[in-house]
């Protein structure tokens, strides 16, 4: 079940950080989510390449870089050399996505297309079967700690009937933005096994407590 939580380390403790991630690997999280912001994709700076060189050579975890980034052409390329786990790029990012994608894939890196809430699914429908996952933000990028936007559930619904009308069955889809306890119920329903999660995870009651108390919550759905 941990398996499905993928915790971004944006809301982690910075000046403990190694402690929080030691508590991640402690309850069996195999995988975390790392939020690259550029100050001008979004308005706010997270790390760059350097710092996630170190969580590379020093941690175990299988690194999902979400990149909020306008230069792709700089930035693609220094996560590639890294070896990350999944690099995800915004289709609002480039005017040709395209050969981003296919620069990612060829790295044998997996790759997912990220949309904001006001993109449309139909803006990346040529491209699902060539991704790994299309990432769907549940709030608009920038900041961990904002309210999930109810209409995204919709956008989800269409996007599986997209995949499912044409076939696309190794797509995964993610879900980031807004989910903690009371609402992950909802998304887990839909049928989302890649369910990111931020301020929720590193909130007051702790890290394993507030993970338990979402593994007991989507449990009961089995
Ligand atoms: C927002 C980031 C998210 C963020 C999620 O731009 O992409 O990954 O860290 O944090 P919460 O779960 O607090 O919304
Ligand atoms: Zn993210």
């Amino acid at each position: 079940m941990n398996q499905i939580l993928n915790p971004s380390i944006l809301s982690a403790n910075f000046l403990n950080l190694e402690r929080d991630l030691l508590e991640l690997k402690k309850n069996n999280i195999q995988r975390i989510h790392v939020d690259i912001m550029d100050g001008n994709f979004v308005p706010n700076i997270t790390f760059g390449p350097d710092q996630v060189k170190f969580l590379k050579d020093s941690t175990h975890f299988y690194l999902d870089c979400h990149l909020m980034v306008n230069n792709l052409d700089v930035f693609v390329d220094k996560f590639i050399d890294l070896s990350v786990g999944c690099i995800t790029i915004h289709q609002e990012s480039h005017k040709h996505i395209h050969k981003f994608i296919n620069q990612i894939k060829k790295s044998n890196i997996d790759c997912g297309i990220a949309i904001n809430p006001a993109t449309s699914i139909y803006n990346i429908i040529d491209i699902l079967d060539i991704v790994d996952k299309v990432l769907i933000m549940t709030v608009d990028p920038g900041f961990g700690g904002q309210k999930f936007i109810d209409l995204m559930i919709y956008k989800i619904e269409i996007l599986k009937e997209l995949m499912y009308k044409y076939n696309i069955k190794n797509t995964k889809i993610q879900v980031d933005g807004g989910i903690n306890l009371s609402n992950i119920d909802k998304v887990y329903a839909l049928g989302i096994r890649d369910i990111v999660v931020g301020s929720y995870i590193f909130s007051k009651n702790g890290i394993t407590n507030n993970i338990n108390s979402l593994v007991n919550k989507i449990g009961q759905l089995n």
